[in-house]
């Protein structure tokens, strides 16, 4: 069994080396002598994949007797991983776990009877009280819970490379303080011969359609995007439309060979002012031995109002898995404060669970801890959030055509109403 997942999903896998290949069933007999779990993310590079590393010597030590089967595939935000989920899903062969978004995108794998109600696991592992309730409400459709969050991001943050600001004489000691003065500085930084905001392929110009949107349009108004409440052709969606079209304007030309890590390299390796990613980028930063303040600059895209990008991995319970112990011991340690200190801390983003200790996350962790407790959330598009995988499908499209050139202000908006018009209906 485990070889024939294997073979499905060999063009993209990257094994994680000696704790992925010693549960092999050589024999082809399908008894494995210990239990096993293949995980399926994302996180397979760079310092996504130092994240999954650290969870998984969490669960080593917790579950010493379940071996870890790495089945991630890579690509940012699942770019490819959904897909070969998907057929993997269909075609009744899961792992054991999948990583997906808490919110909108769960009801994809709901609908479909892919996934289990996980409520009694949360009862036994005590997360009611340990898990926020705006975070629970994501995860719940009519009194069941359907994934395990693990850790918590924020999308709508700007990173800037502090010598290339200060070389075209933008001051980095506080962060520009509209989404027109950001305009601006872009200008200047085009002025000065430089990339001023990299950015990468599709689904990062969503990212940065979103916190375009969020800052344009505030909390509120955004969030009435995703019940009918906000017209998606209506004239702030357009405001908003125009600024986004100035940023694209002035990004990188390669941007549709890049993922996400090589977009924001550029504003490591000085060749680019500012980029827009979630705050998983600051892993990146850290990595390259750069220091917040001095050597890079991060703020919250400027807008209307301060909000948190919201953003959550959790994973599931997928029907008809083949050894649901092995599932149950990864979504202990997924949820266990030791597994969710880990991960955010190499990872950068902050525990899904309010009674972690937090003393000593970085000084833009507790940035992010502070905001996520106060600031009013705007949940995330391109991380399956607010939107089904089926809404986000037809934004990509739409936005792509646009970023290409394939369709312009007029186009644009209309073809956001109609994938707004499917994605509910
Ligand atoms: C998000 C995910 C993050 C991070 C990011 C970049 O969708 O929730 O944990 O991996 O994609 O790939």
């Amino acid at each position: 069994m485990i070889q024939r997942r294997h073979l499905l999903a060999l063009p993209a896998l990257i094994s994680v080396g000696t704790m992925a290949a010693c549960g092999e069933d050589s024999t082809g007999s399908g008894t494995a002598a210990q239990t096993s779990v293949e995980v399926f993310t994302w996180w397979a590079q760079g310092s996504e994949k130092a994240g999954l590393d650290a969870l998984v010597e969490v669960f080593a030590t917790q579950h010493p007797d379940v071996e870890f089967v790495n089945g991630a595939v890579a690509g940012g935000a699942g770019s490819a991983a959904k897909d070969l989920l998907q057929s993997r899903l269909r075609a009744g062969d899961p792992p054991e776990t999948f990583q997906a978004h808490a919110g909108a995108e769960l009801n994809d794998y709901i609908e479909a009877g892919q996934i289990q109600d996980v409520s009694a696991l949360l009862d036994e592992f005590g997360l009611r009280d340990a898990i926020p309730e705006r975070l629970l409400a994501r995860l719940s459709v009519d009194q069941a819970i359907y994934s395990i969050p693990s850790n918590i991001h924020r999308s709508n943050m700007v990173w800037g490379s502090a010598a290339v600001l200060n070389d075209a004489g933008i001051d980095t000691s506080s962060p520009p303080a509209s989404l027109d003065e950001f305009l601006e500085q872009l200008q200047r930084l085009q002025g000065a011969g430089v990339t001023p905001l990299s950015v990468g392929t599709t689904w990062t110009q969503v990212h940065l359609l979103e916190a375009v949107l969020m800052a344009q349009l505030g909390a509120d108004a955004y969030n009435g995007l995703f019940d009918g409440a906000t017209a998606w052709d209506g004239a702030e969606v357009t405001a908003a439309l125009e600024r986004f079209e100035a940023m694209i304007g002035h990004t990188n030309a390669d941007r549709d060979d890049l993922d996400w890590p090589g977009a924001t390299q550029q504003v490591i390796d000085g060749a680019a002012g500012y980029n827009v990613m979630g705050d998983w980028a600051i892993a990146a930063f850290e990595q390259g031995q750069l220091a917040l303040g001095e050597d890079f600059v991060a703020f919250e895209l400027p807008g209307r109002e301060k909000v948190f990008g919201f953003l959550a991995d959790s994973f599931t319970l997928p029907e008809g898995a083949s050894h649901p112990d092995g599932a149950r011991a990864w979504l202990e340690t997924v949820s266990s404060v030791d597994g969710q200190l880990a991960l955010s801390l190499a990872k950068g983003s902050i525990p899904a669970r309010t009674d972690v200790d937090t003393a000593e996350f970085s000084e833009y962790m507790q940035s992010a801890l502070t905001s996520f407790a106060q600031d009013a959330i705007c949940s995330s598009i391109a991380h399956g959030a607010a939107t089904s995988v089926a809404w986000l499908t037809a934004i990509s499209e739409a936005t792509s055509q646009f970023t290409t050139g394939a369709s312009d202000l007029a186009g644009y908006p209309r073809a956001l109403a109609d994938a707004a018009g499917s994605g509910r209906g």
